[in-house]
């Protein structure tokens, strides 16, 4: 996985390796030629020696900054494939993945997993490296100059490591745990923002305003912790650098007033003891930090393990204006949970309307999912599903995922309008902006009147999820946006339950003179909206209770009637009276 990751800044990562290696081998040339400077300081060529440690510097400065530079480009490149990757896995992850999602963590994953990922690469990574290549290279350097010495500078390093990993493990641990904390202290912030009416229609301010500071207080106590053991760590591990600096230098100093030492190399070793200081420190730092790393590779790879919604073995295309069929289809959200459609058989010929009745819950959403393929329908998605819709003869599982939909126009229960202006989301189907198309859907959906008295008509800037418009405009938005694509199938799933009976009356008007043949699916509560359809159904939990025509369910003593009934004002008649 990480390869696919890799894929182009691999080359970047492999410079900027070379480049640490390099200015990491003249930052340690510098001791040497100090220490011989100084023994030989009353000889002769000092002053060439001095300039070559000068052109030494600037190399290893010029090397550093080509690193950085490698580094940075690569990393970014790195991440910014990551969140491509991420975003085109995640738009086709099937509808059922994203409902059993919280939204909220979906985003964490992608943006605080992607950044700590990204910390490991660009800092981490190379850190650890530098770290090897450092260590190694002032070991040997120091053995050269005293082997005795060296073994002593050198037995610190396991226990200021293993000290640091073991503070670094205690700061992760608080550190998650802070995260935690701001994942909840994000989520009220965010339901707040969002149900913002809800807040102010139940006079909540007050209780919400302390429900916000009670996380707001333990999202910083949190902070307060990792902070403490921060601040306990490096002071500590100060002390414990500078003991072994001490002892390093003091028995340097014996062995050179022993004369076991030349002044010189003594510099030169104190000098790669101080260069040991930061690799040893940082060592514990990045093993306990990879862990971090390992936890985010891990979260950003489950959402890229998720399997990507079914496709058939040799998708087909068949012509969609045909008959669709509903073969004996029962349907559970969970296998073992209770069956939300029992045994559904239908028929709707081709170019047909249907309208479908029934109380809330009984299963017609559902129905519609099920015929645009939201909830596969092989049922590995934890669903059960059993009988076979087809269209035109050709089952739904071998049809082509994408040109389904593309053929089925479904105006949503809870329309979602995106932060564009109001023509760019009628015409979001359509490649370019054609605004003759979208004005002729809008008068379809009788949205043309309302965009008049908008200030900017067309060009109104529909708020985030749409706020700006009533609950009946957003409605008859989604209708146009829908109409814009004339497709073959169309489905309205209560899509006009919150317009005036006038406006449902003129819709529906405009509609049956401008859909032509398509098949359509019509859902309402409001017996009126679908009376004049070919032919109803009346659901209730999950069965089709009644079929036929008005006029044939009006014969009939069944909810049909009865509901038609008391939505008229009428005096529902007593069952077979
Ligand atoms: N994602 C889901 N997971 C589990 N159960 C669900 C899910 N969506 C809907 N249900 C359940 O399935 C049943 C049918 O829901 P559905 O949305 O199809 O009803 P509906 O007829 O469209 O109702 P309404 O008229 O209120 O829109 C309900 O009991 C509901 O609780
Ligand atoms: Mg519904």
């Amino acid at each position: 996985m990480m390869n696919l990751f890799l894929l182009g800044s691999r080359r970047y990562y492999v410079l900027s390796m070379i480049f640490i290696l390099l200015s990491s081998l003249l930052d340690l040339v510098n001791p040497r030629l100090i220490g011989y400077t100084v023994d030989t300081a009353l000889g002769r060529g000092t002053g060439r020696v001095a300039l070559l440690v000068l052109f030494v510097a600037l190399f290893a400065a010029l090397f550093r900054y080509l690193f950085q530079l490698t580094n940075a480009v690569g990393t970014e490149r790195f991440v910014k494939r990551l969140r491509d990757l991420l975003f085109s896995h995640l738009i086709r992850l099937p509808y059922a993945w994203h409902r059993s999602s919280h939204t909220g963590d979906i985003i964490q994953r992608c943006t605080s997993d992607v950044e700590t990922v990204k910390v490991f690469l660009s800092e981490q990574l190379t850190s650890l490296f530098r770290i090897i290549v450092m260590m190694s290279l002032s070991i040997f350097f120091m053995s050269k100059i005293h082997a005795g010495l060296t073994l002593i500078a050198i037995g610190f390093i396991p226990l200021i490591v293993l000290f640091s990993m073991y503070f670094h493990g205690k700061i992760g641990k608080a550190f998650m745990k802070a995260e935690e904390e701001e994942a909840r202290f994000s989520a009220v912030v965010q339901e707040n923002l969002t149900g913002v009416r809800v807040v102010r229609a139940f006079g909540r301010e007050i209780d919400e305003n302390e429900r916000f500071e009670k996380k707001n207080y333990l999202y910083t106590r949190m902070w307060i912790r990792v902070l403490r053991l921060g601040a306990a760590f490096w002071t500590s591990n100060d002390f414990l650098a500078a003991g072994r600096t001490m002892v390093v230098s003091i028995l340097g100093a014996v062995l050179c007033v022993r004369g076991e030492l030349s002044a010189g190399s003594f510099l030169a070793f104190v000098a790669y003891n101080a260069m040991l200081d930061w690799p040893v420190r940082m060592l514990g730092r990045i093993i306990s930090e990879m862990s971090k790393a390992g936890v985010s590779v891990g979260r950003i790879c489950a959402i890229m393990n998720a399997e990507e919604e079914d496709k058939p073995e040799t998708p087909l295309c068949p012509p969609m204006d045909r008959e669709i069929c509903f073969d004996h289809v029962s349907f559970s959200y969970e296998d073992a949970a209770e069956e939300v459609l029992h045994d559904i058989c239908l028929r709707v010929p081709e170019g047909s309307t249907v309208g479908i009745l029934g109380g809330t819950g009984s299963g017609k959403s559902t129905l519609m999912m099920l015929l645009d393929k939201l909830y596969g329908l092989s049922g590995r998605e934890g669903m059960s599903v059993k009988g076979r819709i087809t269209i035109g003869g050709v089952d739904l599982k071998d049809i082509d995922t994408g040109y389904l939909r593309r053929n089925i126009g479904m105006v949503l229960q809870e329309p979602y309008l995106f932060s564009r202006t109001l023509s760019e989301n009628i015409g979001i189907t359509q490649e370019t902006l054609d605004m003759g198309e979208v004005k002729r859907a809008a008068r379809i959906a009788s949205l043309e009147e309302s965009v008049d008295r908008f200030y900017q008509g067309y060009d109104t800037f529909v708020g985030e999820r749409g706020v700006t418009l009533s609950g009946g405009q957003k409605q008859r938005t989604a209708i146009a946006q829908m109409l814009i694509r004339r497709p073959p199938v169309m489905i309205f799933d209560d899509s006009l339950s919150a317009v005036d009976a006038a406006t449902d009356a003129a819709i529906r008007k405009a509609l049956s003179e401008n859909i032509g043949g398509s098949t359509v699916f019509l859902i309402a509560h409001r017996v009126q909206t679908l009376m004049h359809a070919d032919q109803i159904i009346v659901m209730d939990r999950g069965r089709i209770l009644e079929k036929g025509t008005h006029r044939e369910l009006m014969e009939r003593d069944g909810i049909y009637r009865v509901t038609y009934e008391m939505q008229n004002g009428l005096e529902p008649k007593e069952a077979g009276a």
